[in-house]
């Protein structure tokens, strides 16, 4: 009988997601490039299942109805192109080929026309939530053409995680677009994991907490309607769980080197190449960078000291600055994925629909939380927000919580404590609703030295001064 689906790649992430699209009524074939591998998912996690092991793809192919629909799952960059060049010559027109890594959205684009030309679809679908979201629901941003999204649809729909107003899915837009939605929420996904580092050092350097205080300050956190979500309730967890030999808190025997695997440094080059300001994602990229110089690090704090001791303060204060804090950061670092999300839209022409894409992440993805409802409330009411800062809720609570904010990111220089990403996220607040910036110096010394003009704000037009020859006039 041929199946009704079909997946290429049994690593984790391509057990789970086959498991999940079995398991929701739809007979699959599997393929991977070592048999062993398939062997062993056979014998174990998909044995009784209506799984079809296949061995070369002629024979994965074959097993397929068309109009075939195959989700590759394999490790983005050659690997994806490779199996595309040995499925070309083994496919029909009207075939549908789906990607389901982390692949950059201009490889996407690429293969997209590449096997468009050709009379295949291509889609590029964005899956979040790890090899736990793979199996019972991910978050899934399929981008495409919308005709070929409306085949999958049927599967797509019932594998992703649901949440109160429907699947955590939906059509994103042409071409990359689904992966470039993907690569935005995995900056936001960095920006949250080094704002929630920030708080725990804060909590543990300067407010003193043990083991036990930070897992219940952050269990206490998740309970909140404002930082209810997947990443803080891990945070608690990791804190519950000590090393079995010395019965230290693990999390404090784990070398401070982060690593990145791309996603997070591509935001930041696409943001910088559409000029759009995203200083609180930057700064979760470069804290990864500076951890991972790790021995240059320990040789720098013998030479370098900082301001000394730390000067006691009341816990249960600090506590409730440093959470409003973070939720201040977390309300700007959101503000700055979805402005690029707008920006790429209109760049691009993905016509995306922000309150959809917040909808999407509420369920199933690395950064589900309680919070995106709010999110999906504010561009609801208003599509053409310009900045989530300015949707009523979200103004109203900074505006409420900008001391605490303030006094937290002071208390941290104040104690050579670095808070890369709660600064860069203050940072990005006072420019932000500063009416006047010292750019206007910037456009002088640019028109100093290169004679590159400058506007006036008290009257139109192009200017250029002769200024040395003015100032030593
Ligand atoms: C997800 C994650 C996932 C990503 C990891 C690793 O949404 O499920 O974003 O796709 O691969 O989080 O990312 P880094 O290795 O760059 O931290």
């Amino acid at each position: 009988m041929a199946q009704s689906f079909g997946l290429i790649g049994l690593a984790v992430m391509g057990e789970n997601l086959a498991l999940n699209i079995e398991r929701n009524g739809f007979p699959i074939a599997v393929y991977n490039r070592s048999r062993d591998k398939t062997d062993t998912f056979m014998a174990t996690r998909a044995q009784g299942k209506q799984v079809q092991p296949t061995y070369s793809l002629e024979e994965f192919v074959a097993a397929l109805e068309p109009p075939r629909k195959i989700l590759i799952m394999v490790k983005a960059g050659g690997p994806v192109d490779a199996v595309i060049e040995q499925l070309k010559p083994l496919l029909a027109p009207g075939d549908i080929l789906i990607d389901g890594g982390n692949s950059l959205y201009e490889d996407t684009e690429r293969r997209t026309q590449d096997l468009e030309a050709l009379g295949l679809t291509y889609i590029g679908m964005g899956v979040s939530g790890g090899e736990e979201g793979a199996l019972n629901g991910p978050s899934l941003m399929p981008g495409g053409t919308r005709s070929a999204y409306e085949k999958i649809e049927p599967i797509v729909t019932k594998i992703a995680a649901q949440v109160d107003n429907g699947p955590c899915v939906t059509y994103i837009g042409p071409g990359g677009s689904g992966h470039y939605v993907k690569m935005v929420h995995n900056g936001i996904e960095y920006g949250d994991m080094q704002l929630i580092a920030e708080a725990y050092d804060l909590l543990k350097t300067v407010g003193g907490l043990n083991q036990a205080q930070l897992q219940a300050t952050f269990a206490a956190w998740n309970q909140t309607d404002e930082l209810n979500s997947f990443l803080i309730e891990i945070t608690a967890e990791i804190f519950k769980v000590s090393d079995p030999d010395t019965q230290e808190p693990l999390v404090e025997l784990i070398q401070d080197a982060a690593g990145q695997k791309g996603t997070g440094r591509w935001t930041v080059m696409s943001a910088l190449e559409l000029g759009v300001s995203i200083p609180t994602i930057i700064a979760a990229v470069n804290a990864r960078i500076m951890s991972s110089i790790k021995a240059e690090r320990t040789a720098a704090a013998q030479e370098l000291s900082g301001p000394g001791l730390i000067a006691p303060v009341d816990q249960a204060t600090f506590i409730d600055q440093v959470r409003d804090a973070l939720y201040c950061s977390k309300i700007c670092s959101y503000a700055q994925g979805m402005a690029l999300l707008a920006k790429a839209s209109a760049e691009f022409g993905y016509g995306l629909n922000l309150a959809e894409m917040a909808r999407i992440w509420k369920g199933g993805c690395i950064i589900r939380a309680g919070f995106l409802s709010k999110i999906e409330r504010a561009f609801t009411d208003n599509p053409q927000l310009p900045n989530l800062l300015l949707a009523p809720e979200f103004k109203q609570t900074i505006l409420d919580r900008q001391a605490a904010w303030r006094s937290v990111v002071a208390t941290a220089a104040q104690t050579g404590i670095a808070v890369p990403a709660f600064s860069a996220s203050l940072d990005y607040f006072d420019s932000y609703r500063r009416d006047r910036l010292p750019q206007n110096l910037t456009q002088a010394q640019r028109d100093f030295f290169g004679a590159h003009t400058y506007e006036r704000i008290d009257k139109p037009g192009t200017f250029h001064t002769e200024w040395a020859a003015l100032a030593n006039g």
